[in-house]
């Protein structure tokens, strides 16, 4: 308990802006819109918001494309908007989290476009350059350097006519990986993050940061099912941690932040570096296990598979367990790049819906470390029944699911089903506000469809309900901030194998906490451990309290003792 930090008390609020409020009836989320919401937000509890990118970007990826670091997306607003939104926050105790974007850029960024020129410039190294691996054949370039796959289907290098070269894009061909390793581009990144932090933000989530020091050589890796080889190897890349230190003496150090680390591929033993306690690189890292458990070995995450709970408990107890002692963990069910959580992990059918929706969030708001919620997730909001590939907006679903159709390993009939599943729009559905038109979101006409359970899933209805989700998250929000038992208890799994039943206790100086949840739709036997037989229950989503030993379909319960 020695070393306690602000951040590790917080929870945070994810906005994924383009869905979030319509001010001006374009159709697309705004800052503005954030401002008039702000409220909503310290009514639920959390303390912080991490904003998803609002900078200026050519929207290949939604704003992960970024073209200047230093001004605000044009459907977004202005700076002004943005200093207003900031100040707004900071006085209702909001702090603001950046989205850092920089193991990439977007081509449209001014350093892209000087990079690209032929003949020496002081941009040519700015980004991973390669010559076809045999040279050019008849005026057309050869094979590409080496065999990694882009995250969002295909290779990951693209020839450049301009250029007359290869550059490597771990994402969408309009997202260059930028060159690290240059020193120069280390300066420029650090000097952008010291000027937001002047400006007054509170942090940053660094966007795929585990990718940014790629493996000395760029060697082949072991292809997979597509043909070509996953990233891994960036993933674990050289001069990682050095990057990171480097950042946090010269940036971070010199303010007070929040920061969290996307770590997708990262390895338990680089997560302690990561987010180690002495605070010289990160405060926290998300980690990807628990979110790819059903993932099919042929396909990845856009297949049919079904979540088993043994599994997923074991990638979530290995990270509880695991980081402790050496660094602080972050929890999340939901994000804007994966399913919503209640229609994933819990039961979105109208009987089960809002009753799963608070056992997920009291399994995940009682674990040791900081919480996320992703906007709708305190609504239970669900994913959507998409009518027609056609309504889809994400890159990365249409890519990969129209390459595993066009390679055979998904049948055609599939791909709808696959995308209600696992379409990253299905957390990118605009928030749905109240029952009026268009969920209260825009005036104008949405750009992505609005799930049509609008009506009966809305903000307007469930902050005025004792008993909805929404009350319930600001409940369990609140229990943590009175709890340190909560924040700081060791984490112990029970019932590993129990396929219905998720289980855990928290100790801290003697003080316990035992946590219940049954992720079934049966009723389930558990032998409650003898010392909370007489507890005292401090949150569960029945009203009343039967018999702890049979635990009710999707039942979750929290005692002390
Ligand atoms: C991770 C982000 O969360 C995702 O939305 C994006 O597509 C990729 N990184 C590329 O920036």
């Amino acid at each position: 308990m020695e070393n306690q930090k602000w951040w590790q008390k917080s929870v945070v609020y994810q906005i994924y802006p383009r869905s979030f409020q319509d001010s001006n009836g374009d159709g697309i989320g705004d800052l503005k819109g954030i401002t008039r919401r702000l409220p909503y937000i310290a009514e639920l509890g959390a303390d912080v918001i991490w904003l998803s990118p609002v900078y200026a970007s050519p929207n290949d990826d939604n704003g992960y494309d970024i073209s200047d670091y230093q001004a605000i997306m044009k459907e977004f607003g202005t700076m002004e908007d943005f200093d207003e939104m900031l100040e707004k926050a900071h006085e209702l105790g909001l702090k603001i989290v950046m989205d850092l974007v920089v193991n990439h850029t977007s081509d449209e960024h001014g350093w892209f476009k000087e990079s690209r020129k032929r003949g020496d410039n002081p941009y040519s190294d700015y980004y991973i350059w390669r010559d076809p691996k045999d040279g050019m054949k008849g005026g057309e370039p050869g094979a590409e350097p080496n065999n990694w796959g882009s995250c969002f289907g295909g290779s990951a290098w693209k020839y450049d006519e301009e250029a007359g070269q290869y550059f490597l894009h771990l994402f969408s061909k309009k997202q260059p990986d930028l060159n690290w390793d240059n020193p120069k581009v280390r300066d420029e990144v650090f000097s952008m993050m010291t000027w937001w932090l002047e400006k007054g933000v509170d942090g940053f989530r660094m966007d795929v940061i585990s990718l940014i020091s790629k493996p000395e050589g760029l060697p082949d890796g072991k292809a997979a099912s597509t043909g070509f080889a996953s990233f891994d190897l960036c993933a674990t890349g050289p001069h990682l941690h050095e990057y990171l230190k480097e950042m946090n003496s010269r940036v971070l150090s010199k303010y007070d932040t929040i920061t969290v680390g996307e770590c997708p591929g990262v390895p338990m033993e680089e997560a302690r570096n990561y987010a180690n306690l002495d605070g010289t690189e990160l405060n926290m890292i998300f980690q990807f296990d628990h979110m790819s458990t059903e993932y099919d070995p042929k396909v990845g995450r856009y297949g049919l598979s079904k979540i088993s709970l043994p599994e997923l408990k074991a990638a979530i107890n290995k990270w509880e367990t695991g980081l402790e002692g050496y660094a602080w963990n972050s929890l999340y069910w939901d994000n804007h790049d994966q399913p919503r959580a209640v229609s994933r992990f819990g039961n979105d059918s109208d009987e089960y819906r809002e009753i799963s929706a608070k056992m997920l969030g009291t399994c995940l708001h009682l674990m040791k470390g900081t919480p996320y919620v992703y906007q709708g997730e305190e609504l239970g909001m669900t994913n959507c029944p998409w009518n027609s590939l056609d309504e889809i907006n994400d890159i990365e679903s249409r890519n990969n699911v129209s390459q595993n159709i066009e390679k055979g390993l998904v049948k055609e009939e599939d791909a709808l089903e696959i995308m209600r599943r696992q379409s990253r729009d299905n957390a990118r559905t605009p928030m749905q506000w109240d029952a009026t038109e268009n969920a209260g979101f825009t005036t104008g006409k949405p750009w992505l469809r609005i799930n049509p359970n609008y009506t009966v899933i809305n903000a307007e209805d469930e902050v005025k309900r004792e008993d909805s989700v929404f009350a319930y998250y600001k409940k369990l929000i609140h229990l943590r901030k009175e709890s340190d038992l909560i924040v700081y208890g060791d984490f112990e799994p029970l019932v590993p194998d129990s396929k219905e039943i998720f289980a855990y206790v928290r100790n801290l100086e003697g003080q316990k906490l035992l946590v219940v949840c049954n992720f079934s739709d049966q009723q389930v036997e558990f032998d409650i451990p003898e010392e909370f037989k007489k507890g005292e229950r401090i949150i569960g989503n029945y009203e009343d309290i039967a018999d702890y030993s049979l635990v009710r379909p999707y039942e979750a319960f929290a005692l002390t003792c």
